[in-house]
């Protein structure tokens, strides 16, 4: 495939900031470039009539939106901060869970600890919430699984399933898998005692994170944990969460707010 003028490639990020909140950079051109290629050779068009079928078609824009996500995730990734979790965390969100891998190791952890919690799994792309469904994962994405927590949560594939592992039923049916896109979708009325929302906000720019953070902290229970990414930051963006350490905030707690008195009606 050609590579994408400047314009095309302008027209390109304008789409992808305002459907899904990522900002792409001159850097992401060939990436971008690369991504899309399969698409437009799939479709037989030219970038630019490809663009206008993006623009006017909400099933290729989707097909579009997934082909630029960047899904990079693994079991247990930076599970430092699962220490957050005890029997309180009924209800946990894990906003942006890619292919699954990070709610699974959510829900494996909390067995071992003793409970069942209820996991709102959601990401944009709909290729990743439907790995994360099937739950069938190459041996070589096991790697970082503790051993005690593969035997006990996993099975092993047999026949055109060998070399791969199945998260068993105990594990799934705590999770369900939804589509939300953080820019443009609204949470329910569901109250969260924990979210996690890793490595997805490094995409977006300030107003974008801020109105994320916003739209999210709004459903965390009053003292719950709010966990981002090692490598990210709230550190200079307009947010009511509290800093607990690198990676963890929380919210206020009713209980701990100065000046309130008990509300008496009349
Ligand atoms: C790098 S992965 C991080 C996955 C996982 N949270 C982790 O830390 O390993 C980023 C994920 O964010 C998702 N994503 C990007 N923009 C999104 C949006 N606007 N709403 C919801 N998910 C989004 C992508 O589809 C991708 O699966």
């Amino acid at each position: 495939m050609k590579q994408l003028t400047k314009r095309q490639f302008r027209r390109y990020c304008d789409i992808v900031y305002s459907e899904s909140g990522i900002k792409l950079n001159e850097q992401k051109r060939e990436l971008l470039n690369a991504r899309i290629g399969k698409r437009i050779r799939k479709l037989n068009v030219q970038a630019d009539k490809y663009l206008s079928i993006v623009e006017k078609d909400p099933i290729e824009l989707n097909l579009f939106l997934d082909a630029i996500s960047t899904n990079h995730t693994y079991f247990f990734r930076e599970s430092d901060s699962f220490k957050y979790l005890d029997q309180s965390c009924k209800n946990i969100w894990c906003a942006a869970s890619s292919s699954g891998e990070e709610p699974y190791s959510l829900a494996t952890y909390c067995l071992e600890l003793g409970f069942t919690p209820s996991i709102l799994a959601t990401d944009i792309s709909d290729s990743c919430l439907a790995k994360g469904r099937k739950g069938v994962y190459p041996k070589k994405c096991i790697t970082n699984i503790p051993k005690n927590i593969l035997r006990r949560y996993f099975q092993k594939g047999q026949g055109k399933w060998e070399g791969h592992v199945k998260v068993k039923q105990s594990v799934s049916k705590l999770i369900t898998f939804e589509k939300f896109n953080l820019l443009k979708d609204s949470p329910s009325s569901r109250i969260f005692d924990i979210i996690f929302c890793r490595n997805v906000m490094i995409y977006f720019d300030k107003p974008t994170k801020e109105a994320v953070l916003h739209k999210l902290v709004r459903v965390l229970k009053p003292g719950g944990y709010f966990i981002i990414g090692g490598s990210e930051s709230l550190s200079s963006l307009n947010h009511s969460l509290k800093y607990i350490e690198p990676s963890v905030y929380k919210c206020a707690d009713l209980d701990a707010m100065p000046n309130m008195t008990p509300y008496r009606a009349g």
